[in-house]
């Protein structure tokens, strides 16, 4: 079986404190986008779940997030899990804050959960994700969403008018833990108007919503970081963006477009310096 596996952007993200648990409340408004992996699942007959990839650097046992995601789906249902090979075509930046591991997990759930005759309900599915990572409720789920707690608290809401979406990710890596730690430590300027992000998706108010992106995130960066992200949120800006962020702890940062030629314009800029810069659009 052959399954696609969307990206996934925060359009706000607002971290409102530590746990007891060591996770962080946070309230978010997540949004699928055409960036996708393909991941093919290849039952064997045997008893053995092999990973593999087009990226060497990504692990092929059980410390990948889809292997894991089997394993539990197999769990839930009380059954051995069964032998078989996912192949990931990974197209999504690795550690890049657009889900892109815990969305193979959740493609993963969806397509044992379709070769089994669909034993769970969506929301099965994403209760068995939780236990993955707190992103891969979301995922398997999709769409536009508000997501609180660890992030699998989701309620759904009015989809974003479908729109082009420039991605970037600059040439570093953030590590989540790393910044959730530093989140801690740094007072916090702003935060995002989320509700009134909630009103302008209700509204159909695309321009409303893209002047309300906004990213806790951003001020736990070290300087050199942040000034790189307030660098391509400019050039994507200039470029015609109605509104740009950084997606997760990022550091990817992108901008929402209106108009396919501007976007094309911004991809065209920015990929002269970044390498894994994308044209998508909103899903
Ligand atoms: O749930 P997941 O395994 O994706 O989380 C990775 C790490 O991110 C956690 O170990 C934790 O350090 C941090 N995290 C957090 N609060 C959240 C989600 C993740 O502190 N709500």
């Amino acid at each position: 079986m052959e399954i696609q596996a969307n990206a996934k952007l925060n359009l706000t993200l607002d971290v409102l404190g530590r746990r007891p648990d060591g996770y962080h409340d946070m309230r978010m408004i997540m949004q699928s986008i055409t960036l996708s992996d393909t991941l093919t699942l290849e039952p064997d007959g045997g008893e053995e779940l092999r990973v593999q990839s087009n990226l060497q650097f990504l692990p092929t046992g059980e410390k990948n997030l889809a292997a894991q995601a089997a394993l539990r789906f197999w769990e839930a249902r009380g059954l051995t899990p069964r032998g078989m090979t996912i192949t990931i075509r990974k197209n999504i930046p690795v550690c890049a804050g657009m889900a892109g591991g815990s969305s193979d997990g959740a493609a993963v759930l969806r397509a044992l959960n379709r070769m089994e005759g669909e034993p769970f309900s969506p929301e099965e599915l994403a209760r068995i994700g939780a236990r993955v990572g707190s992103d891969v409720p979301y995922c398997v789920l999709g769409g536009t969403a508000l997501a609180e707690g660890r992030g699998e608290e989701l309620t759904p809401l009015p989809p974003l008018s479908t729109c082009w979406v420039v991605v970037c990710k600059p040439e570093f890596s953030i590590s989540t833990p790393a910044l959730f730690a530093q989140i801690d430590r740094v007072r916090l300027r702003c935060h995002p108007d989320t509700r009134g992000a909630v009103a302008a998706l209700e509204a159909g108010d695309l321009e409303g919503v893209a002047r309300r992106l906004y990213n806790v995130f951003e001020d736990a960066l070290p300087d050199r970081q942040r000034t790189r992200v307030q660098e391509i949120k400019s050039t994507l800006i200039q470029c015609g963006a109605l509104g740009a962020s950084m997606s997760g702890t990022g550091p990817t940062v992108f901008g929402l477009f209106h108009r396919e030629d501007r976007a094309r314009e911004a991809d065209a800029q920015l990929r002269e310096y970044n390498r894994e810069t994308f044209l998508a659009q909103t899903v």
